[in-house]
């Protein structure tokens, strides 16, 4: 499977936010690095189409984000958002995870929400208030949520950056064994180190695209 942008450009109003990007993704793990507004989350949404191109187009599979084929490629790529206040939909855990498996039988609901709960260490809260849970507990509510859904690809914008030390090593290590592949946009240049293949955006230009010790390289340079 690949995902595939071919000359996105994007703009809010007159404001161009993503010049000319053009990459094909192939690896399992893809890692985006850049300054701050320089076009990582832009790019990002644009992979599930969350964000539609300006111009230019972003395919996944052969599928289109624009048009028909749009709501397919949202079911085949999940994204996590940073702040997962803005994810986390119903009342209690359980419910929340059981709101991706809405289109499932009944019956088949509430084993699926039980392993998930369990893979993430969320299970003894599965009836408590969501919005109760801690900073990390509710990014690993997030994720589950979104995982539970089975994506092919999960994009993650910087699911990190409201973590404690502990609860990033979890996330981390949670989303290094992923059988699923795994774009993350962050600005941990020791977790991208881990990555097959790390973009660096600079001003909404793709400006580096390659192995992750050079692509830091070429960041901490352009700083
Ligand atoms: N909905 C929007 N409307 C207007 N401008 C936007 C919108 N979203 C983003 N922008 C602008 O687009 C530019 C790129 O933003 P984007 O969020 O993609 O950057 P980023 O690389 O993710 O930055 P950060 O590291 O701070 O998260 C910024 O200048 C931002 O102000
Ligand atoms: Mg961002």
């Amino acid at each position: 499977m690949s995902i595939e942008v071919r000359g996105v450009t994007h703009r809010y109003g007159d404001r161009v936010v993503l010049r000319d990007v053009t990459v094909t993704l192939t690896e399992q793990r893809v890692g985006v690095i850049g300054a701050n507004g320089s076009g990582k989350s832009t790019f990002a949404r644009l992979l599930n189409g969350l964000v539609l191109p300006s111009s230019g187009s972003v395919t996944v599979d052969g599928r289109s984000t624009r048009g028909r084929s749009g709501a397919e490629v949202r079911r085949s790529v999940g994204f996590v958002f940073t702040d997962p206040d803005a994810q986390i939909l119903m009342p209690t855990v359980a419910e929340d995870v059981a709101f991706g498996l809405r289109d499932l039988p009944r019956s088949a609901v509430p084993e699926r929400v039980a392993a998930a709960l369990d893979t993430f260490g969320l299970a003894g809260h599965a009836d408590h208030p969501a919005h109760l849970l801690s900073g990390g507990q509710k990014q690993l509510l997030a994720l589950c949520s979104v995982l539970v859904t089975e994506p092919k690809v999960l994009v993650c914008d910087e699911p990190t950056t409201l973590l404690d030390l502990r609860n990033t090593r979890h996330v981390l290590k949670l989303l290094a064994e992923l059988p699923q592949r795994v774009v993350l946009v962050t600005h941990d240049l020791d977790a991208v180190l881990a990555m097959d293949r790390v973009l660096v955006f600079d001003d909404g230009r793709l400006v580096f695209d390659g192995a992750p010790g050079a692509a830091v390289e070429f960041y901490v340079g352009l700083v």
